[in-house]
């Protein structure tokens, strides 16, 4: 992909799933990666994958729902690499067990859901885009989305669904603000995708059935499936682009 090689790249939740997979990817593209997790040991984990494949990374340890971590976490990658070029915000929580419908949700697991998810994309999105503004002045974002955001796919999970619809609009309001600036903020929406804990959920095959019988290619998404569009719009080749969601779904939301 175009004008990947060199940049540098800050992944949050880079230590599992999704946001490693496009860790991985970015740095396959040439990208010099900064893995942020709160998990400190799966960002080490990953860049020591990345380091085995011959890239370069660095693991950065930061809660994204807490400010002065975010702070903190996006100094460390300047002090690091120099410069940030491209943001994937990424990290969130799904907990089906605690998640619930809202006349028994309780409040506080509503904030500890809504603070990874939501809060979370907004300090990584606040703090990544004033380090791209502070060091190469124009870049990337690509925000992991959902089809929570905009169907009731996902029963009894209202914490979740209702910060993946926020996040649609903090991306949509970000593309628009930055687009004369030069950068440019584009969202992925995965579908079902066997990130390790979904894989461990859906192991009974009758649930995995359940969780597949409304797409019509009749299973879950790879994270690497979903790395290819994270990458892509992080790229040149997707410079005319902001304000984008793409879906990597197998159709899910088509029908
Ligand atoms: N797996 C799916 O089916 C699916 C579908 C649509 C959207 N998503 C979204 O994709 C993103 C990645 O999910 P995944 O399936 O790869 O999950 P995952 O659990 O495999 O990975 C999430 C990573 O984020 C980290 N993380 C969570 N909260 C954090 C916090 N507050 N601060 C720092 N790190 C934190 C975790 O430690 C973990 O390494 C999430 O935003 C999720 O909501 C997932």
């Amino acid at each position: 992909m175009r004008g990947l090689k060199g940049k540098v790249a800050a992944v949050t939740g880079a230590g599992s799933g999704i946001g490693q997979a496009a860790a991985k990817r970015l740095a396959e593209e040439g990208c010099k990666v900064a893995v942020i997790d709160w998990k400190t040991s799966a960002a080490e984990a990953t860049v020591a994958d990345i380091e085995k494949a011959g890239g370069e990374a660095v693991a950065v340890t930061a809660d994204v729902g807490q400010e002065d971590q975010v702070e903190a976490a996006f100094r460390a990658v300047v002090d690091a690499f120099g410069r940030v070029d491209i943001l994937v915000s990424n990290a969130g929580v799904f907990s089906a067990e605690r998640d619930g419908k809202v006349d028994t949700l309780p409040k506080s697991v509503w904030d500890e859901i809504v603070s990874s998810n939501l809060t979370g994309m907004y300090l990584a999105c606040k703090h990544g885009v004033a380090a791209i503004k502070a060091t190469t002045g124009t870049g990337a974002v690509v925000i992991t989305g959902s089809p929570t955001a905009i169907l009731g796919v996902t029963p009894a999970s209202i914490a979740y669904s209702s910060s993946k619809g926020g996040v649609h609009g903090l991306a949509r309001v970000m593309a628009v603000d930055y687009a004369r600036e030069g950068i440019r903020v584009n969202v992925v929406i995965p579908g079902f995708t066997l990130s390790p804990l979904v894989r461990e959920l859906v192991a009974d095959p009758a649930v995995y059935e359940w969780n597949v019988k409304n797409i019509p290619m009749r299973r879950g998404a790879e994270p690497d499936e979903i790395a290819g569009a994270v990458a892509f719009l992080a790229s040149d080749d997707a410079s005319y682009m902001t304000g984008s969601f793409i879906t990597v779904d197998g159709g899910l939301t088509a029908v």
